[in-house]
């Protein structure tokens, strides 16, 4: 390690974020009975411009007025590039109380971003009394947020956790194409006359994760479009987790339950991390550094691998 410690990531369960479009108040409720750990009630992209007064009134009501649980509440708010996103943030701090979480930024750019809206929601925060900070997500949707991703993982202690938004990503990159998400058909390599298709998302995923976990924050794969492919979904969410996302967004109530089995560890995984564990205690108790389980190498990174399994199911546990 190095002089400087890496940041624990905040200790919440974030294996599924639900979306609901804010201009739909009749789908809260499923929402909140829904099992994702974290609601998303949306002002940005899913509402029309027309729309958006009376969403951002639906959402300030609904806050208060649904039984959220003990779920993770957060409202995405317009982009700073929109004539709605200031005013998102004050009603949000004015009419809301303190139940609602997290706010989601789109489309950061640069660690700036958080800065100004930081500056309006503590201003806010100073005036209303809300008694505990909100706190931010963001999105990672442009050439400019991966170039920037490590600044803006640092670029606020009210940031708890960053999604790659795969649509307006590759927009914003130029790719050609056109899903949300997934295997991409021209991305392929040819191998002994055979086709095979690597991940597209995979270099900017690995980028998110790395200045994630450096400055203390969740990383998170965003939407997966096509809600009537299951198994891409799943494909797509295991890559994620083997890259060490610890979730993923989902876009139809459907996807819940997919999300949910990739990011909770199973009991295999876990009971296995629990004899690493057992096995390393042993290895220590006669001096030693390393050792063997199940005929292979495990080491003082193994216990920290198995910790993080161990702990991921006990905070999910946790939850109920
Ligand atoms: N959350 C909770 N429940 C939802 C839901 C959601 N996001 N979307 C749909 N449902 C409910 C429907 O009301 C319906 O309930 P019912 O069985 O009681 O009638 C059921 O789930 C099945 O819905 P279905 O008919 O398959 O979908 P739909 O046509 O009503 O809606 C979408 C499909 C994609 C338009 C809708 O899921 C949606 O708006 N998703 C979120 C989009 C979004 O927020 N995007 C921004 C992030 S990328
Ligand atoms: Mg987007």
């Amino acid at each position: 390690m190095s002089f400087r410690h890496q940041p624990a990531a905040p200790s919440r369960p974030n294996r599924c974020q639900l979306f609901g479009p804010g201009s739909r108040p009749a789908i809260f409720e499923k929402m909140a009975a829904s099992d994702a750990d974290v609601i998303n009630l949306d002002l940005e992209d899913s509402v029309a411009p027309d729309d958006k007064a009376e969403a951002r009134r639906n959402v300030c009501q609904a806050i208060g007025d649904v039984d959220w649980g003990a779920k993770t509440l957060s409202v995405r708010i317009n982009g700073l590039d929109t004539p709605w996103w200031h005013r998102d943030v004050v009603d949000l701090l004015a009419a809301a109380p303190d139940r609602l979480d997290l706010i989601m930024i789109p489309k950061v750019g640069c660690a700036a971003d958080l800065y100004a809206v930081d500056a309006l929601v503590t201003a806010m925060e100073r005036e209303t009394g809300r008694a505990r900070p909100l706190k931010f997500e963001v999105i990672i949707e442009s050439a400019a947020g991966i170039a920037n991703v490590l600044d803006i993982a640092g670029g606020s202690p009210r940031l708890e956790a960053m999604s790659l938004g795969a649509a307006d990503f590759a927009a914003s990159m130029g790719m050609a194409t056109t899903g949300i998400g997934g295997t991409q058909e021209n991305y392929y390599m040819i191998h002994e006359g055979q086709k095979y298709w690597p991940d597209p998302w995979h270099w900017a995923q690995a980028a998110i994760v790395a200045a994630c976990r450096t400055h203390g924050v969740l990383p998170v794969d965003g939407p997966f479009g096509d809600f009537s492919d299951e198994d891409g979904f799943t494909a797509q969410a295991m890559r994620s987790a083997t890259l060490g996302m610890v979730g993923k967004w989902a876009i139809h109530p459907k996807q819940v339950v997919l999300a949910n089995a990739v990011f909770t560890p199973s009991e295999a995984a876990v009971a296995e991390a629990r004899e690493i564990l057992d096995a390393m205690e042993q290895a220590k108790a006669k001096g030693e550094g390393a050792t063997v389980y199940k005929g292979r190498l495990v080491d003082i990174a193994s216990i920290k691998q198995a910790e993080g399994i161990v702990r991921q199911s006990e905070m999910i546990a946790a939850r109920g």
